[in-house]
């Protein structure tokens, strides 16, 4: 297995546990949450039997699909109530109304809430070469207005509910109202969910150590909920937290982080700088437009395009066009060519693609309109002989092994109309050309085509399963090699692919993308050599742990702290390209500065902090690179979370950026301030006039 921390090389499946299969009928009710189950299966918001043993049971289904890894729905012990005992049953069979953290939901495991179905599922995972992901969801815990109200436990020690919160362990604020305000989208209730308050010393330390204990129980990476919602500065340090503990993959659901959204600018920020990867939303409404709206291709191309001019690390957005928040695809448009032609894109573009479960068995539900919860749907099929079952299999084994230009390559589109969309992934000599027609009855005949594929014949590498079949390229020059013409039949998709042989170290993927000296991290790719090489920080080599021709694990040195260009030389001196790394002054925790009336703002401008350590972001003084904006709900003072190296010296600066970039700076000496060693801590000062 690869290590943890590169996926993009993954395929990802996502499951709804209590959806998939019924592995154990002894924890189908149990005593401590009775009545929540439904042995029929009618109410849709009952538990339905799918645990973590039945996962265990259908792996080799998972496997033979040729996914590596899967995504499961929040295993955490969750609410025990009914929500309103004079209605029928609404119960978190979805798993996102935790109620401890600590333990697992007796409905996935047993009664007794132990690890063992879940040790027992991740170990068959990991023998079967696949990865699990946990979906967790610790902006909040249940509902605060029926069940349980919002109580916490600490593996079985109640800890807080909404009516008995004496240390401050929740938020207690109103329901989000403007979903474009940065205050309350971080302080204020979601969904009637109790809202953590990460900043309090106890539950911060509280959330890192169960979080850790999922990566002690072996899940290699995490799916983030409502990272909009968390405390934003405080995520640094719980990413800075997961990674130290062990290799992870971490990426967040950043709702919706698409181009259109006002909050688009802070979304990528977010993605560049916290180490935590998003789901691609842009990307999910475009080929949902393309594929089920027959909307031009024009839209996927722009989107594609935007975005990778924006995220520093766009092979590594987990891209997916149906989840368990929305109608599934065939609800849109029931046509399986649209289907498959939209999972052969997903799995050919950039970005980690996921399959939710179910669609390779081309389910659906179409009543309301197929939304939550009819889009979790029970798994009532497992035939592996279906066409999209067929098509992950093979799309994945080109991702995975086959050529890396899927995982590490640059997307660029090669020929495109309303209907038609050419587009070449590319990685040094690794090239893969991938055509679909997604007009099902009118063909189109394809002239003026250009590829880096080298001269030759190529045959369709999905073996004509989506009617695809050969290309002949002739030579050209500067990489734009003429195709001859050919005709793309109706709901075609064909896949051309040439690999290369490296002449030097080809680096595709660091991860993570944010560390401390002393932290471990891995650079993959190929061509790196079976010797030991160097990994250089600048002039400084770092202590490597394990070198192979792909993929070389090493220990960050003790530079300076700061963004650097990371290079890899083979055994002989050979150098390969350059990957970006931010190299941290230390470990991270959480600290909230206020500064106190701060000099006068008109709307547009906002307060940003500065200072003299890159998690400060030294000096800098754009929105991109100081840390911000503050938020103001206590105008004219302004306040932020933020993550700092524990136990440094720092110093800053509060700065205004106008709505123009115009910067202001306060006067007087720069702020100093010691990052206690551990915990969270305030930090509390007057603008200076
Ligand atoms: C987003 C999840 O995907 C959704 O299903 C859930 O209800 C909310 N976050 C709250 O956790
Ligand atoms: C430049 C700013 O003008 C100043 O106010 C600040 O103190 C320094 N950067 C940082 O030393």
């Amino acid at each position: 297995m690869t290590s943890a921390q590169d996926f993009k090389k993954q395929v990802i499946y996502q499951i709804v546990t209590d959806r998939f299969y019924n592995g154990d009928t002894s924890n189908d009710n149990p005593p401590q949450s009775a009545g929540l189950f439904d042995s029929t299966q009618t109410n849709w918001q009952a538990y339905w039997g799918g645990d973590l043993a039945g996962i265990l049971q259908k792996m080799s289904y998972i496997k033979g699909m040729g996914v590596t890894a899967i995504w499961i729905s929040p295993t955490v012990d969750n609410e025990n109530k009914n929500l309103n005992s004079t209605l029928p049953i609404s119960a978190p069979y979805h798993g996102y109304s935790a109620r401890d953290f600590m333990r697992v939901e007796e409905h996935f495991g047993d009664i007794s809430n132990s690890w063992t179905a879940f040790d027992n599922m991740v170990a068959a995972a990991h023998q079967n070469g696949i990865k699990v992901i946990v979906d967790w969801a610790n902006n909040h815990t249940n509902y605060n207005g029926g069940g349980e109200y919002g109580a916490l436990y600490n593996n079985g020690v109640f800890m807080a509910s909404d009516s008995n919160d004496p240390n401050g362990y929740f938020h207690h604020n109103p329901g989000i109202a403007d979903f474009n305000d940065r205050y309350q989208l971080q302080y204020f209730t979601l969904e009637s969910l109790e809202d953590l308050n990460q900043e309090n010393t106890t539950i911060d330390g509280y959330l890192k150590a169960a979080i850790h204990q999922f990566q002690t129980h072996g899940a290699d990476g995490f799916r983030l909920d409502a990272i909009k919602h968390v405390t934003w500065g405080w995520e640094y340090s719980l990413a800075n937290s997961v990674f130290n503990q062990a290799p992870a993959f971490l990426y967040g659901e950043w709702y919706s982080n698409d181009q259109y959204d006002p909050l688009y600018h802070d979304a990528y920020k977010f993605a560049n700088k916290s180490g935590i990867s998003e789901l691609d939303f842009g990307l999910n409404t475009a080929v949902r437009d393309v594929f089920a709206s027959n909307n031009n291709f024009s839209e996927i191309d722009g989107t594609i395009s935007t975005e990778n001019s924006n995220f520093t690390w766009n092979n590594d957005l987990v891209t997916f066009f149906d989840s368990h928040d929305e109608s599934r695809m065939l609800t849109l448009n029931n046509n399986n060519n649209r289907l498959q032609e939209a999972m052969a894109f997903l799995l050919t573009c950039r970005g980690i693609p996921v399959i939710l479960y179910g669609d390779e068995q081309y389910l659906h539900n179409d009543t309301s309109g197929g939304n939550d919860p009819y889009n979790r749907i029970w798994m009532k099929s497992f035939d592996t002989t279906t066409t999209a079952y067929q098509l992950i299999n093979k799309l994945a084994s080109l991702r995975q092994s086959a050529n890396d230009a899927l995982a590490y390559g640059g997307f660029q589109q090669r020929w495109i109309n309303g209907d038609v969309y050419i587009y070449e992934r590319k990685f040094f000599n690794d090239v893969v050309l991938v055509a679909i027609n997604k007009n099902d009855t009118t063909g189109y005949a394809i002239s003026g085509l250009f590829t880096a594929l080298p001269s030759g014949t190529y045959s369709d590498y999905l073996g004509g399963l989506l009617g695809g079949s050969n290309l002949t390229v002739t030579t050209g020059s500067g990489g734009n090699n003429p195709a001859n013409n050919f005709m793309l039949p109706a709901h075609t998709v064909a896949v051309w692919q040439a690999v290369g042989t490296p002449a030097a170290p080809e680096v595709g993927s660091i991860g993570p993308t944010v560390g401390q000296p002393g932290m471990n991290v891995t650079i993959a790719g190929k061509g790196f050599g079976a010797s030991i090489g160097q990994v250089l920080f600048g002039t400084t080599a770092a202590a490597t742990q394990s070198w192979s021709d792909t993929s070389v694990t090493f220990t960050v040195p003790k530079v300076g702290n700061g963004i650097y260009q990371v290079q890899l030389k083979n055994t002989t001196g050979t150098a390969g390209n350059t990957i970006q790394f931010t190299v941290l002054t230390g470990q991270l925790i959480p600290v909230t500065f206020t500064v106190n009336n701060a000099t006068p703002t008109t709307l547009g401008d906002y307060i940003f902090l500065t200072g003299s350590t890159i998690e400060l972001g030294n000096w800098s003084t754009t929105f991109d690179t100081a840390i911000g904006p503050m938020l103001d709900p206590n105008y004219p003072n302004w306040f932020l979370n933020v993550s700092l190296p524990a136990g440094t010296q720092v110093q800053f600066k509060f700065i205004k950026i106008a709505a123009n970039g115009t910067v202001t700076w306060e006067n007087g000496a720069n702020h100093q301030y010691t990052v206690p060693s551990s915990g969270t801590a305030y930090v509390n000062v007057n603008w200076q006039y």
